[in-house]
């Protein structure tokens, strides 16, 4: 069932259910973030591994105070400048956080989401809410209330409806190492955004983050996956490669003269990234329901969310390139 009363969602989150929640990057499974059982409901629901963290989201920093021992000045900094909005800041969190929420790790993911329903809910509760995206564990993030529907319905008593996410790629992730910031996950505000702020800011590489145990399951290699199987790289090759397959094409800001139209979607006609990354998610759901072989993508321009939106068609793909 979805909707977009307040009130239905609060009174199923005091009883400790999960319900989906809308914000500003992807539609989150939100469940009180203090209560044990109810993080429980959310692995349970996503099919999750334990082993994997939550992100919590609260209305604002001081709120944040309340779970968070200490924040350093540069994440302060950061969340002067990005909150309520799509940036992740990993903290050190105070025990009334249980370990279930941070999968053991003495840090806390924090997020001020900017979505103006989910602000009105959080500022209305008594708990933070734990979330992740609100899919199954290793589908496409969803960015409407529909396709949380289409994948969840069945396991949540409810939806809040806040429609199409604005922004539709998910938090950048943050962490401290001696009070210098580290990006964990690229995400939709971009490593430049962050270094007019910060300095520069480095990247935490895998083989560092494998050592760290459970540290970064967004980052292993199939994720945000359709079940059609996709490639990325130079459109008109790939589809020459793969002639006799049927094939649907994600197109950046024209469509590609050789397949129909109905097995197309062109994302930013106008060319816009920030277009472009608020609708890669519903295209990627779009075409993976046509019952194609093959999903083509192509690689944007390298550089800033062109950079993100890369990572993820990379990480979705059925052969890294
Ligand atoms: O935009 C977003 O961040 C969305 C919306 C709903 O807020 N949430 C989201 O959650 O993308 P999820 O669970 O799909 O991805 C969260 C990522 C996971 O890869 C997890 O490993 C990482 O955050 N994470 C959470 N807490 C962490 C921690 N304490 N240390 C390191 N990584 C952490
Ligand atoms: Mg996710």
């Amino acid at each position: 069932m979805y909707g977009k009363d307040l009130h239905k969602a609060a009174t199923f989150l005091i009883q400790n259910d999960a319900i989906a929640m809308p914000t500003e990057t992807v539609y989150g499974l939100a469940a009180n973030a203090y209560n044990t059982d109810a993080v429980k409901t959310i692995f349970t629901i996503k099919k999750r591994p334990l082993t994997s963290p939550l992100i919590v989201h609260t209305s604002s920093l001081s709120k944040a105070r309340s779970f968070v021992k200490e924040i350093p000045p540069k994440a302060m900094q950061l969340a002067d400048a990005f909150w309520p909005g799509p940036l992740t800041l990993l903290l050190e969190k105070k025990r009334i956080i249980p370990d279930l929420v941070t999968a053991g790790l003495p840090t806390v993911g924090v997020r001020v989401p900017n979505h103006p329903l989910t602000r009105a809910l959080l500022e209305a509760l008594p708990f933070p809410l734990a979330a992740p995206s609100a899919n199954p564990f290793g589908y496409i993030s969803p960015t409407t209330a529909q396709h949380v529907e289409e994948q969840l319905g069945s396991k949540i008593p409810y939806i809040l409806d806040g429609g199409p996410c604005q922004v539709g790629l998910e938090s950048t992730i943050i962490g401290f190492q001696q009070g210098n910031p580290v990006i964990y996950r690229f995400g939709s505000i971009t490593q430049e955004e962050i270094e007019k702020v910060v300095g520069t800011v480095s990247y935490l590489q895998p083989n560092e983050k494998e050592k760290g145990a459970h540290l970064a399951p967004g980052r292993t290699k199939q994720h945000y996956a359709p079940h059609t199987p996709i490639l990325v790289g130079d459109l008109h090759k790939l589809w020459t490669q793969h002639q006799g397959k049927r094939i649907v094409a994600l197109c950046f800001d024209h469509p590609l003269a050789h397949i129909l139209p109905s097995d197309q979607i062109v994302l930013s006609p106008k060319k816009s990234l920030k277009e472009a990354a608020r609708h890669l998610f519903a295209a990627l759901h779009q075409l993976d329901k046509k019952g194609a072989d093959l999903i083509i993508a192509p690689l944007f321009p390298n550089k800033g969310l062109g950079y993100v939106i890369n990572e993820r068609l990379k990480r979705a793909s059925s052969r890294n390139i």
